[in-house]
């Protein structure tokens, strides 16, 4: 791709990451992300249609993104999700068509998955113990997913595996021997990433947030580890663990900001562009499109949106304000 064509922030970073949401639905209900009762759902016309995100994929890769995760709510529960993935897996720019998933669906659609083309996906577990699961999910479902994560992995083609546990304190502290002997034992790449203050019930604290170094010093007492070397634009920190059986990462986006290198925008189910998880403005890109903007006017607005990505994100700072979209609001 011609050079120019890329796009940059107004703080020189190169931009080459999209978190596509599918839909704001969810089937769980994770403490650290929805209400209970669920959150008002959007409409089916404010939806993006498959084509629709297609048209606004192919503009992006236009400009040189080249990885694209699909995320939600959960994107499974989008009916014909996998039509989407094939649509998307046609373009052989995309060098990372990826998923991220709560797994419940995935034992049913995983063979879809993988004939539609997708390259690889995350499973997002935060309890190998029943009963934890269904305490912070609220649904009782642990063995449905792990049946799912079987049938992603039952293809090796979709490698690396990761399976991605949000710690929490007083929570987590009690999974993570469970979670070392589980990545021990397969070849499930383990991470934990800090509980970010995107909670509906808006009961995030300082101090809920199990840091990455913590976990890492605890495991460390029982497992050595080694610690992997990482990408520029990588969010995981990835140790290895020193016997050679394993792998485990820390994304520790609270205590340690990765903020200077992030790549990453992010586009809703209604077709809002985000540049920061935490922004608390963003770019319709829907309304244009259904006006039938052409290519050049899409990427324009773009670009704008783009240059005015936030430096970072200031959670830890006073006067931090938490956006009004939770994380199923906005794509993981
Ligand atoms: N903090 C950290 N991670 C979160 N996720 C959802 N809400 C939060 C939060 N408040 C994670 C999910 C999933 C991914 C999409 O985002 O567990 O792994
Ligand atoms: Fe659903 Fe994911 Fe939010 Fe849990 S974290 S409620 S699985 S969108």
């Amino acid at each position: 791709m011609e050079t120019d064509r890329l796009l940059y922030d107004g703080h020189g970073r190169r931009v080459g990451d999209l978190r596509v949401s599918v839909t704001d639905r969810c089937n769980f209900r994770c403490q650290y992300c929805m209400p209970a009762d669920g959150l008002p759902w959007l409409e089916r016309e404010e939806l993006l249609s498959f084509e629709e995100i297609a048209r606004l994929v192919r503009v992006f890769v236009g400009l040189g993104i080249e990885d694209v995760r699909l995320t939600g709510g959960e994107p499974l529960v989008r009916r014909q999700f996998p039509r989407l993935v094939g649509m998307l897996a046609e373009d052989d720019r995309i060098r990372d068509l990826s998923l991220t998933t709560n797994g419940y669906l995935l034992e049913r659609q995983a063979g879809a998955l993988v004939e539609a083309g997708i390259h690889r996906v995350n499973v997002s577990i935060d309890s190998l113990q029943r009963d934890r699961f269904f305490q912070l999910t609220r649904r009782d479902a642990l063995p449905q997913v792990l049946r799912g994560l079987e049938a992603i992995a039952a293809h090796p083609r979709i490698r690396p595996i990761k399976v991605n546990a949000v710690a929490m304190r007083d929570f987590t502290e009690d999974e993570v021997e469970r979670f070392c002997e589980f990545a021990r034992s397969t070849d499930f790449q383990v991470r934990f990433i800090e509980f970010m203050p995107l909670d509906a019930d808006r009961a995030w604290t300082p101090d809920a947030v199990l840091a990455g170094e913590e976990l890492r010093g605890m495991i460390e007492a029982i497992h050595p580890l080694e610690e992997l070397p990482r990408e520029p634009s990588a969010t995981a920190r990835v140790f290895r663990f020193a016997d050679g059986r394993g792998e485990i990462g820390f994304v520790n986006p609270v205590s340690e900001p990765f903020c200077a290198d992030c790549n990453r925008l992010r586009l809703t189910a209604e077709g809002k562009l985000r540049t920061c998880l935490f922004s608390l403005h963003e770019t319709d890109l829907r309304q244009p499109l259904r006006d039938g903007a052409g290519d050049a006017e899409l990427e324009s607005i773009i670009r704008d949106a783009v240059w005015r990505k936030e430096l970072k994100h200031r959670v830890n700072e006073p006067g931090f304000r938490q956006p009004p979209r939770t994380m199923s609001a906005i794509g993981g």
